[in-house]
């Protein structure tokens, strides 16, 4: 019988982790654990939260009572851990809350972990979640692979890079099962819209100016949402303790080509003139220490498990565009507080 705590699961990527083990194994107890901040919303996951064995949960890793309890209450024989502030442009502006949620959170969990399981860690297990970006930057050339040495520039990479380290730590010093993946950029459907995708596709349908930082020349390597809870899935089950397994879409593109992919599709949907939302590209001021490529290397987790990415980008790119042109609402709702209504009267708090 597998209790699985899930951290952040009312986020992005969380929400689609949730929906996928709920669904997928209905004999295991998922514990949803989420503070449900601006990013975290319950509306991601209205399909799922009636099953029986999906639990919600709000509250704060930070938490160290409540941890203690839920363990307690719900058994909890593993972990997987998503919940973090993600987003790199609110760590440049307030860096502090990165650092206790990302790094002091995840150390409280790994604490009431090793304590509740005291010692006993057969059939236990702490999958960490993380990104590609605490390998730093690249040049034109080259990948990350999981030897790559850490190299974390920006204040969201950096308590990423911390936490991973303390993970790690407590592998190598307490034994503790462990696991950590660092995924490239995800897109996908529920991704809240202060990032890239999701904000232009938001901005090309209002017809408002589309940011763009720099020149556009900054590559990221796309990997679509369910793509990455597939293969969280799949390392939760088949994953070696201690390992780290780099996942990523195989899929690089420098961001002013995705936004003009965007561009095309969205107003090709809305039955607008080719390329009529062109004159929406407003170059803007650089992100501060913005980082140049990401690429994986995610040829071990292909070789030693056999995951791969199962949808090419322009297929991505159009569920996902017609999932925001079916879901204006969600958009709507998730950016306007409306949410916490909805907890309240769903939970009766
Ligand atoms: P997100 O911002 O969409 O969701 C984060 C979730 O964590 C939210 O539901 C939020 O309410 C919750 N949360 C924040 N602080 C909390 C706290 N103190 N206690 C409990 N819950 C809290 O993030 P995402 O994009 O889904 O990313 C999820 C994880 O995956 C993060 O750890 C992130 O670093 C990592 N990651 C993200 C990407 C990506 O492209 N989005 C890529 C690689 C790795
Ligand atoms: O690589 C994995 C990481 O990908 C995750 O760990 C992060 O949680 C996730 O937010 C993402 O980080 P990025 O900074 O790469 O994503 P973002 O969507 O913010 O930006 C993508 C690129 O687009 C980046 O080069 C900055 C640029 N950009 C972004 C925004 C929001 C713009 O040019 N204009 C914008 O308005």
């Amino acid at each position: 019988m597998k209790n699985i705590l899930v951290t952040g699961g009312a986020g992005f990527i969380g929400s689609h982790t949730v929906r996928l083990l709920v669904n997928n194994y209905p004999s295991y107890r998922i514990v949803n654990l989420d503070l449900l901040t601006y990013a975290g919303n319950l509306y991601n996951l209205s399909d799922i939260e009636k099953k029986s064995n999906y639990t919600f949960i709000k509250g704060d890793i930070n938490d160290y009572q409540l941890l203690v309890t839920i363990f307690d209450k719900y058994d909890i024989n593993s972990v997987i851990h998503l919940a973090a502030e993600s987003h790199v442009d609110r760590s440049i502006k307030d860096p502090l809350i990165f650092a206790k949620t990302n790094i002091l959170g995840t150390l409280n969990l790994l604490q009431v972990a090793k304590e509740s399981w005291n010692n006993d860690f057969e059939d236990k297990l702490f999958y960490h979640i993380s990104t590609d970006e605490v390998y730093g930057a690249l040049s034109d050339t080259g990948f990350f692979e999981e030897t790559t040495p850490y190299n974390p520039k920006s204040p969201y990479a950096a308590s990423k890079a911390s936490s991973d380290h303390f993970v790690r730590a407590f592998g190598n010093t307490y034994k503790l099962p462990i696991i950590i993946s660092n995924c490239s950029n995800n897109y996908g459907s529920y991704q809240f819209p202060e990032k890239l995708i999701p904000l232009c596709i938001h901005n090309i349908c209002q017809q408002r100016e589309i940011p763009v930082y720099g020149k556009g020349e900054n590559i990221r390597d796309w990997l679509y949402v369910e793509d990455h809870a597939k293969a969280i899935d799949i390392i939760f089950h088949e994953g070696k303790v201690g390992e780290t397994y780099n996942i990523g879409g195989w899929n690089e593109w420098k961001n002013i080509d995705v936004i003009k992919l965007l561009i095309d599709k969205v107003d090709t949907y809305l039955g607008r003139k080719k390329g009529t939302s062109e004159k929406l590209i407003r170059f803007v001021k650089d992100r501060a220490g913005h980082d140049y490529r990401y690429a994986i290397d995610a040829t071990k987790l292909n070789k030693e498990i056999g995951w791969k990415p199962s949808l090419q980008f322009e297929e991505g790119i159009e569920k996902t565009i017609k999932w925001y042109l079916n879901n204006q609402d969600w958009v709507t709702k998730v950016t306007s507080g409306d949410y916490q209504k909805y907890y309240e009267e769903m939970y009766k708090l």
